[in-house]
């Protein structure tokens, strides 16, 4: 999960990394009011993930509440990069005399995790990466060793800190790591990392990735979970502890393991071709042990989905035997009915594998006049597609 800056900034206050004070506001009401508050020139930010705000007119100075207010009625309702901007952050102004770049990131590839810093930082690091990688330093960092002095230190000495400063960014370094390992982040970015004209250093904005597989760890992350801007389907799935992810297409898919949900994606986009050009609505896998309650949530997630006009249900028994598929088939197709929400979706299904016999008998005598058997997973997506094609 992705942070907005001002979360980040926030885990990054509570682990003692410097930061400038500052209040998350909806409105250029709240805005004023924060400008206020804090009593100096304060920068407004637009608080989108995604990068290049600065370039989009996302951060603006303002030098009094008035014009804080202003620069809040700009930028909110922004659509940066397809992020309509419904917050902002309104920070102390900071007199900058440099702009710094650092960061820790999980480098899977190499089991370890990487350092980066540069002394050119700023909203043009990316260009300084490409054009003179010699100017990010990149420092590789063993998971269980982490980041003590000696290793921020090495880190500052290859990037190139002034020495006026370096004992600051060393101690920064080492809390920020710090973020990293207590709060189980794979990516805390700092840029820019700023020395202010008064000599101190600053994160002037943050990114922080958290590692969802963690959660469970981190009771106060919850708090973090952005419930307006996620899909309201998947959040439902998230609910029933399903593994959904929402595309554009009009073809519902449910399936168990991520490989054949995968696959199936595939056979429906190709088959999909011939009728118009149909596509996946969604990913979703039931998962290998799935039950009864299990089908029957996803079938109630995929139907829910609007755009869906067909939905394929493949499943190959293995852990799951595939009566248990159909009798979930049979009690979602009921409760529906029983809740006043009706199938009204041609529902196709393949199963096979482990008592895949019993499984369609079960189907059979359901006899539903919306489910339909198709015998092998080509022949359903084709199925499938022709539906949702003539559906349109
Ligand atoms: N509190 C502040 N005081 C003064 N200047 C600031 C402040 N915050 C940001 N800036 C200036 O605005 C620039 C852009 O800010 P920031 O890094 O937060 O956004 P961005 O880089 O455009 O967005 P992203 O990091 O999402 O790409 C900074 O490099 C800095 O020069
Ligand atoms: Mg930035």
């Amino acid at each position: 999960m992705d942070l907005y800056e001002y979360q980040a900034k926030h885990l990054f206050g509570e682990h003692d990394v410097p930061v400038t004070p500052g209040e998350v506001c909806s409105t250029p009401e709240a805005a004023h009011g924060a400008a206020r508050r804090i009593g100096s020139a304060v920068v407004v930010k637009a608080q989108v993930k995604t990068g290049g705000r600065g370039k989009a007119g996302g951060v603006k100075l303002a030098a009094d509440p008035d014009e804080a207010h202003d620069r809040a009625r700009d930028i909110l309702g922004l659509d940066i990069k397809g992020h309509v901007v419904r917050r902002v952050l309104v920070t102390e102004a900071t007199d900058i005399a440099e702009e710094y770049y650092v960061s820790f990131l999980l480098d899977r590839a190499n089991r370890a995790f990487l350092a980066m810093a540069s002394v050119e930082g700023g909203v043009d690091i990316e260009e300084v990466a490409a054009t003179r990688p010699e100017a990010l330093a990149l420092i590789r960092i063993d998971a269980i060793e982490g980041v003590d002095e000696a290793k921020a230190r090495e880190i500052v000495e290859s990037a190139g800190f002034p020495e006026a400063i370096r004992d600051q960014v060393i101690d920064i370094l080492v809390k920020l790591w710090g973020v990293l390992v207590r709060e189980d982040a794979t990516l805390v970015e700092v840029n820019p990392l700023v020395l202010s004209a008064d000599g101190r250093v600053l994160a002037l904005d943050g990114k922080v990735t958290l590692d969802d597989n963690a959660h469970y760890r981190h009771a106060s992350h919850a708090d973090l979970v952005d419930r307006d801007a996620a899909d309201p389907i998947e959040l439902r799935a998230k609910e029933f502890d399903l593994n959904y992810v929402k595309l554009e297409g009009e073809v519902g898919i449910i399936g168990n393991g991520a490989g054949l949900v995968m696959s199936t994606l595939d056979v429906v986009a190709y088959a999909g071709e011939e009728f118009g050009g149909v596509r996946p609505a969604n990913f979703l896998d039931i998962g290998g042990g799935a039950s009864a309650e299990v089908m029957s949530n996803g079938l109630d997630i995929v139907l829910n989905d609007p755009d869906v006009r067909a939905v394929f249900v493949n499943v190959f028994g293995g852990i799951t035997s595939c009566d248990a598929v159909a009798n979930g088939i049979v009690q979602a197709v009921g409760a529906l009915a029983e809740r006043g929400t009706p199938v009204t979706k041609p529902i196709v299904c393949r199963i096979d594998g482990n008592n895949a016999v019993e499984g369609r008998r079960i189907l059979a005598e359901f006899g539903h006049p919306l489910v339909e058997m198709v015998e092998t997973m080509d022949d359903a997506a084709r199925r499938v597609a022709e539906l949702a094609g003539s559906a349109a």
